[in-house]
């Protein structure tokens, strides 16, 4: 990785000049906003100019001189007070685009230090509708799992779908009074929701539905052979066609240990954790109150209250006072299983925004628990409708992935359909599952995923524009290229010179899929991937406007060609990180 490479010459060149750095300092090296006066940038000197209290111009220069001459740099040049600039040497690109054609990973390094990271993501509840919270969850989640393995994490990814709970009292009551058995063939999980919903508004008109649900949820906790059945039976068909929908999305999961899992930990957990003082009882309950070791500002078991503003105590209850437990009891036995069993030195939970304070609380207990492992809770907003409203179908109910999915594929293939391209009818139907998929989950991915964003069907299916197809389409069309050269032969890698504008600039937006792709772990961010890529297919365009590759000859032809299949390759690898497969006609 250039930046990286240029950042360990820079903290030389500091040394050379012995220039000691103070405590704490690091010094750090960007992509050039603007490649005018260079290709990377470093305000270091300035910084490090202004706690010296000294010239920055004239540090600046100090560490230019100091700066070691590599193959890699031909050139440091200050700009403004004292930015330091530095240009890439066209033969080091030259070689970073012939090692991308050569390796399969792209050449993009690994980190120096892998760690295992459990990543939980998608996690929806049995019986209860999906929501657009899921969709963003599996979208970001399975991105973030591909990215990390990439760069060289040993990943596990989780899905802790919420198969246990007091919605399963509606749902027993549901199947043994409403079910209708031929729509639970056909779409299990929209018939379970239904007669889920049904029942949930019968108990909301009639206080004996709701003792009778509650009767049948006590049943079940108690191991009633019949619920067991039922509970059984509704997890086993939603997770089949779950696994389905994951199927068509290309998306897998390394376990589904979903929230029963951990049922048998429950009791023994709370009272352990009563045992050590990390809990206490309160009016019956078990619950984890603040230890006051940080400001009640940050101190997740404190919070305001909403009339008189005063600061009041929010604990966690991990047992109610009738003995059951709750979301965040699992999700602490969750964390000494992935730690105990999986050795997580990280876990990662794309969950959505509202479920931040949950999570706060979670972590810090956690902690007290003795656990060590790194929690990063990575949210995320809602998705609205065109409306700018939430996101809703026509009938008015919350979208879930399942329509989305539909609807995507449907409309990619009227797309293909217009467009008689030859291909077979079961070649259209791959293609309108790649590109339906792709458009949605592209459309996900390219927004930073803590606002909220609007879903046009007409924006993401697009050609044009920051979207999948236009993203698919700029691979077809570097595959187009080599299909022309089909019968002849091509030696890709082994004569490459740069010395046009366009070359240079390509390449060196090649060169930069490793920092694009290290990235997006920084703050868990799949949108700096995907803008990199759009950046990168418009760099492609402009090369091939400015540049003839097939009309051109010897080194230059053969360049330019190598260009190609390095633009290619980066694309196919850089959409398969964000989950997107790639056609070769379209
Ligand atoms: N099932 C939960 C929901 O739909 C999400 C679970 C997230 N993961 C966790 N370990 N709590 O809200």
């Amino acid at each position: 990785m250039f930046r990286a490479v240029l950042t360990d010459h820079l903290q030389a060149a500091f040394s050379t000049a012995g220039i000691s750095l103070p405590e704490g300092f690091s010094v750090s090296v960007e992509l050039a906003s603007d490649t005018r006066f260079g290709d990377y940038q470093s305000n270091a000197a300035m910084t490090l100019a202004k706690q010296l209290k000294t010239n920055p111009r004239a540090l600046a220069e100090q560490i230019k001189a100091a700066f070691p001459t590599t193959e890699l740099c031909s050139e440091v040049s200050i700009a403004g007070p004292g930015f330091l600039n530095f240009r890439i040497h066209p033969a080091a690109l030259a070689t970073k685009v012939k090692a991308i054609t050569n390796a399969s990973d792209c050449d993009v390094v690994k980190v120096a230090a892998p760690k295992t990271v459990v990543i939980d993501f998608s996690a929806p509840n049995i019986a209860k509708p999906m929501h657009v919270g899921h969709i963003r969850s599996t979208f970001i989640g399975d991105c973030l799992a591909r990215v990390a393995r990439f760069v060289g994490h040993q990943v596990i990814t989780d899905n802790h779908v919420g198969d246990w709970g007091t919605q399963f009292g509606m749902i027993i009551h549901g199947w043994k009074t409403q079910l209708d058995h031929e729509a639970l063939k056909k779409d299990p999980i929209h018939e379970l929701v239904r007669t889920y919903k049904l029942v949930n508004a019968k108990t909301k008109e009639d206080e004996s539905v709701l003792t009778v649900c509650k009767g049948e949820l006590v049943k079940l906790q108690q191991g009633d052979a019949e619920n067991l059945g039922i509970w059984k039976e509704c997890v086993r068909l939603t997770l089949e066609q779950l696994e389905k929908v994951y199927g068509t999305l290309d998306i897998q999961f390394d376990h589904y240990m979903g929230e029963s899992f951990y049922n048998d930990a429950l009791a023994p957990l709370v009272t352990d954790l009563l045992a050590r003082g990390i809990a206490t009882l309160s009016e019956g309950a078990a619950v984890i109150f603040s230890d006051g070791t940080v400001g009640v500002e940050d101190d997740p078991f404190m919070g305001r209250d909403r009339e008189t503003k005063e600061w009041k105590s929010l604990p966690l209850i991990i047992q109610k006072s009738d003995g059951g437990f709750l979301y965040g009891t699992t999700d602490l036995a969750t964390i000494d299983y992935r730690v105990k069993e999986w050795k997580a030195d990280e876990i990662w939970y794309v969950v959505g925004a509202p479920q931040q304070l949950h999570f706060r609380q979670v972590f810090a207990a956690a902690k007290r628990m003795g656990h060590t492992t790194e929690m990063t809770h990575i949210a995320f907003g809602s998705i609205l409708g065109p409306d700018g409203k939430m996101f809703k179908t026509r009938s008015g109910e919350t979208v879930g992935l399942l329509e989305v999915i539909d609807e995507a594929m449907e409309r990619a293939r009227a797309a293909t359909e217009e467009k008689d391209q030859g291909l077979s009818d079961a070649e259209k139907a791959e293609v309108a599952r790649i590109i339906g998929a792709g458009s949605v989950k592209y459309a996900e991915l390219s927004q930073n995923r803590l606002t909220d964003y609007k879903f046009s069907w007409d924006k993401m299916l697009s050609l044009q524009g920051n979207t999948a197809p236009y993203l698919i389409n700029a691979y077809v069309r570097t595959r187009s290229i080599f299909r022309k050269l089909e019968g002849s032969e091509v030696t890709l890698t082994a004569d490459v010179a740069l010395t046009e504008p366009a070359e240079i600039a390509l390449a060196l937006k090649l060169a930069q899929f490793a920092e694009a792709s290290h990235d997006v772990l920084a703050d868990h961010r799949p949108n700096t991937l995907a803008n990199y890529l759009y950046e990168l297919a418009n760099t492609y365009h402009s090369f091939y406007e400015a540049c003839h590759v097939l009309n051109s000859e010897g080194t230059v032809r053969n360049s330019r060609l190598t260009l190609c299949e390095a633009t290619s390759r980066v694309l196919k690898t850089g959409l398969g990180l964000l989950g997107i497969q790639t056609v070769e006609r379209m």
